[in-house]
């Protein structure tokens, strides 16, 4: 038999762009990997971080699953556990699952009569006006856009973040682009691909710091608020999506679901790739509530820990940084959750249709740092 190996292509940054992270894997049928083939696509996520299958729209939601959880097989959960349930949680409005694989989210925009067992059912894209302290005027809302939500995928609360979040593209509207604003009083845009999603390496984050901040980085820890997408529920964000505005909306903990101490995530600030050995800053900067340092100063004061977090990771969201992926119907997208933050981004119109599958499992552990 004939033994197949994957062909893995780095992906070709668009002029101006510094990108060095993103590969194209060609050659593979992911409904029957072998374990040399699966092998090979781990490395190349660790690799690449973002790495990208054409034409598989007819992958199932059961080899979807199968292959998010090859890469974590002791992993037995969903990305966000229970935590989806909360009704008060921010993220609770924009998920639906699969019924015979509800490890498998559909996300997407408009109406969709049928799918995979759903049906008639209504998706919202996320609009950055309903999270963001101010907005886009909404006569400019169809040219101009913003990065959403800068973030992790993690529960963050009593689950660990997963290792891998797969993307599959089943259905996206076509042919439109839209400028990107920062709005921070910089000049900074971004052209982009309707309903892009926009990723960020966290080894580039990284290495852009000062040695100072890479020290720092390296010996710090950052603490996660419990409940952290209940209790920034009333909180806007900065125009970048990078973070959170410091205005007392967070809610207080007796306003929380009841809180086990044990279940607060505390993790390094550098998550090490376990292939490669390089050190990526993997911070979610709106659900960071505190710094522990080296010398055991504890940071709680919630503006000033925004503000040491934001100083360091802004300069890796500048354009030339920021890889925009322009879906087409069957690109199976596979990145590194360990390795990148991402964020939604886009204006949709509601007939304008988007159907999208997510997968990514709480790990079954915690990431290790420098
Ligand atoms: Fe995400």
């Amino acid at each position: 038999m004939a033994i197949i190996t994957p062909t893995v292509r780095p992906l070709q940054p668009p002029p101006g762009s510094s990108i060095n992270f993103g590969a194209q894997v060609d050659g593979l049928d992911l409904e029957n990997l072998t374990d040399d083939q699966f092998a090979a696509v781990r490395n190349a996520l660790y690799q690449h971080h973002v790495v990208v299958f054409k034409n598989q729209s007819k992958l199932s939601p059961k080899a979807q699953y199968e292959l998010t959880k090859r890469f974590d097989p002791a992993a037995d959960n969903y990305g966000h556990g229970k935590t989806l349930d909360a009704k008060r949680s921010i993220l609770h409005p924009d998920l639906k699952t699969i019924p015979h694989q509800p490890q498998v989210q559909v996300i997407g925009n408009g109406f969709v009569p049928s799918y995979e067992g759903l049906e008639n059912i209504q998706l919202k894209h996320p609009h950055h006006r309903t999270f963001h302290k101010d907005h886009i005027p909404d006569d400019k809302d169809y040219d101009f856009t913003r990065f959403y939500r800068w973030h992790i995928d993690a529960a963050l609360y009593d689950l660990y973040p997963p290792m891998v979040t797969t993307l599959l593209a089943v259905e996206v509207p076509k042919g439109r682009r839209q400028t990107l604003l920062y709005d921070d009083g910089s000049d900074e845009t971004l052209d982009v691909p309707l309903g892009t999603t926009a990723f960020v390496s966290g080894e580039n984050m990284f290495d852009l710091l000062s040695e100072e901040d890479k020290e720092f980085v390296k010996t710090s820890k950052v603490e996660y608020a419990p409940h952290p997408y209940i209790w920034m529920s009333q909180a806007h964000s900065l125009s970048t999506g990078l973070g959170l505005h410091s205005e007392g909306l967070e809610l207080p903990e007796s306003d929380l679901p009841p809180i086990d101490e044990k279940k607060i995530m505390k993790f390094p600030m550098v998550w090490k790739n376990p292939v490669t050995g390089k050190l990526a800053l993997q911070i979610h900067p709106s659900a960071v509530r505190k710094i522990h340092c080296a010398d055991g100063v504890v940071i709680d004061d919630l503006a000033t820990v925004r503000e040491i977090v934001y100083k360091m990771q802004r300069p890796a969201i500048s354009p030339q940084h920021v890889y925009a992926h322009d879906w087409e119907e069957g690109d199976l997208v596979l990145f590194n959750n360990r390795g990148v933050i991402h964020s939604v981004v886009g204006a949709f119109k509601p007939d304008e249709v988007r159907l999208f599958r997510q997968c990514n499992l709480a790990a079954s552990e915690a990431p290790i740092g420098a």
